[in-house]
């Protein structure tokens, strides 16, 4: 290969590279995948990445790696999700070829009306779910982490947590990328987080947030994360959850000791179901199965939900983003979201009905209603007719309010992938809900709590910090879950692990592993190419069609124009990471060039 080509194939690549983040000179580009052989991390951060990676080289297995990358992004992403929050993983084991789900979410604490956010005229009082420590729900990383390590770990719970623990207390070097996302985050809270003294003192300097190179030291969080380390009860029963309970009591939370005392995560059934794409040479000869998270997220159902109601097309006989592929799964994504609007909630308190929206007879229906040569206005895309649930429509003269979107974007929330050389996997996505949750620490202990109430309809059709809207079935009550987006996802072909990925990203999460799992499962990109490859989102509410900025060329975007399609060109969303394991055997990982995220293995 000669100088000159390389060097064009260089000056494609730099042309070809889009801009991210609109202020620096942080670019995008096509990753390379990382290929290992025993086993891989791939996490948002790669400090958390290599602390996964020194527990799996230690002997530990893919859970000891995940529960250790949770823990180090907790410390060093502190803005995206911690031990103040909650999530969901799938756990695939390779003796059983099982796939359980655990639902570790955090829970609305005992005090909680479904109206507390309401002024007295039933008004929303703007931000009371948003800001603040009443916007704060019972936190419950420590104790889904401690559950799924007690039944499937291998090394010690002290050995796990240690890298987390050195990362807080001897401090880490804050690049310009985690900055830049810290400082994103920090700017949308920066009224809150400078009225806590405990987040003011960690989170600033003279009331402003670090600079790339700085050091950030969390000794409360080494603190905390040491008496978790030696038993974590201390996080439920012990000085912690006094620590919160006081901080709560004095600031107008509403969490108590009898919330922690009593907060349990939840082993559940993944949603799975059949990849079908009519007239793939592969769609029968090796059946493609796809589990993900079930309600209360509404993540997994969705997913299922829309890869049926899009399955009568080829997709790679159609050829990348070609219009009519675009225009159906925009179409079925509407109709995702619609339902999701109606019908999802958590089902411990709302019968969800789960098996129908990912039943392929309902999805045919649903298909039956989109035409091809139209995109439908959101208005005219209803949720579907199944089981009934207390309407709870949008007031008479309530209107959609767009203006209320805070953020899309990919400060909050954090995605991680292990496997190990047994092919164990782990797909985890937790959060703090928006960046830097609540805006503030419980003090005394360095944890920053979770904002997670804003994921409730806390009003009927009145959508949340992600535009989405709600209704009865994912109303407020004592301890009952809010609806979440994540979709922590594990894909096996005959029984034999092949995928597992995820996404932060709220609302978008949902439309971010759809399209990585077609990027892999149809158009046959390898890992760096799927997760690095530009995107499209639609959510129903607002009636908008986000795309990648440069994703599509004049002529899509013309022709879905004249289809209907309320297009807006925006900044590349996302952050999604994924590990693949290739027919002989081999882990290719990638994470998304849109973050800093990292693949580590051996
Ligand atoms: N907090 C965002 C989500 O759970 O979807």
């Amino acid at each position: 290969m000669g100088i000159f080509y390389k060097l064009r194939v260089k000056l494609i690549a730099v042309i070809s590279l889009y801009v991210i983040f609109p202020n620096q000179s942080v670019l995008a580009y096509f990753v390379s995948p990382l290929k290992t052989k025993n086993g891989m991390v791939v996490s948002a951060n790669p400090l958390a990445s290599d602390a996964g990676l020194e527990i799996l080289s230690k002997g530990g297995n893919a859970v000891d790696a995940a529960v250790a990358t949770t823990f180090a992004i907790s410390v060093v992403e502190p803005f995206s999700a911690g031990i103040g929050g909650g999530g969901f993983l799938l756990l695939h084991q390779a003796q059983t070829k099982e796939i359980r789900a655990l639902d570790f979410r955090e829970r609305a604490p005992l005090k909680a009306t479904k109206n507390m956010y309401l002024d007295a005229n039933g008004k929303v009082r703007p931000n009371a779910s948003v800001d603040g420590h009443l916007a704060a729900a019972t936190p419950g990383t420590v104790a889904g982490l401690y559950e799924v390590h007690r039944r499937y770990g291998k090394l010690s719970w002290q050995e796990v947590i240690k890298p987390a623990i050195t990362l807080a207390k001897d401090g880490f070097i804050l690049s310009p990328v985690v900055t830049y996302r810290s400082l994103q985050a920090f700017n949308s809270r920066k009224k809150t987080i400078l009225s806590n003294p405990a987040a003011r003192e960690i989170f600033t300097r003279n009331g402003e947030f670090y600079q790339p190179g700085e050091k950030l030291v969390q000794r409360d969080l080494a603190r905390t994360l040491t008496l978790v380390a030696q038993n974590p009860e201390n996080f439920y029963t012990g000085s912690i959850a006094r620590a919160i309970a006081d901080d709560m009591a004095k600031n107008g939370g509403l969490i108590t000791l009898q919330d922690l005392k009593t907060y349990k995560p939840i082993w559940r059934n993944p949603v799975c179901g059949n990849f079908v794409q009519v007239n793939s040479s592969t769609a029968n000869s090796s059946p493609t199965k796809i589990c993900s998270m079930p309600p209360p997220s509404s993540g997994g159902v969705h997913l299922l939900q829309i890869l049926n109601i899009i399955s009568d097309i080829n997709f790679k006989s159609l050829g990348w983003h070609n219009p009519d592929a675009l225009h159906l799964m925009v179409e079925a994504m509407k109709i995702a979201y619609a339902d999701r609007s109606q019908y999802l909630g958590d089902p411990d308190f709302v019968k969800v009905p789960v098996a129908q929206l990912i039943s392929p007879e309902y999805a045919k229906l649903r298909r039956q209603q989109i035409t091809m040569d139209r995109a439908k206005a959101s208005s005219e895309v209803k949720p579907g007719d199944l089981t009934p649930l207390t309407p709870f429509p949008l007031r008479e003269g309530e209107k959609f309010n767009s203006s209320v979107l805070k953020s899309y974007e990919s400060t909050e929330t954090s995605h991680l992938n292990v496997i190990d050389a047994q092919r164990n996997a782990v797909s985890l996505t937790f959060t703090v809900n928006l960046g830097f949750g609540a805006g503030v620490v419980a003090a005394g202990t360095g944890i920053v709590l979770n904002n997670e109430m804003d994921d409730f309809a806390i009003a009927p059709g009145v959508p949340n910090a992600f535009g989405l809207v709600g209704n009865e079935a994912n109303a407020i009550a004592p301890r009952k879950t809010p609806l979440s987006s994540m979709t922590p996802t594990i894909v096996t072909e005959n029984g034999r692990l092949r995928m597992v990925v995820g996404a932060p990203g709220g609302s978008t999460i949902i439309t971010q592993v759809l399209q990585v799992i077609l990027n892999v499962l149809q158009y046959n990109m390898n890992v760096g190419t799927a997760v690095s490859a530009p995107r499209i989102h639609h959510q129903w509410l607002p009636d908008q069609l986000r795309v990648d900025k440069f994703a599509l060329d004049a002529m899509t975007l013309a022709e879905l124009r004249r289809r209907g399609h309320n297009i807006k060109e925006t900044e590349p969303w996302g952050n999604i990471n994924a590990i693949l394991v290739t027919p002989d055997n081999t882990l290719e990982g990638a994470a998304d060039p849109r973050g800093e995220g990292a693949a580590r293995g051996f």
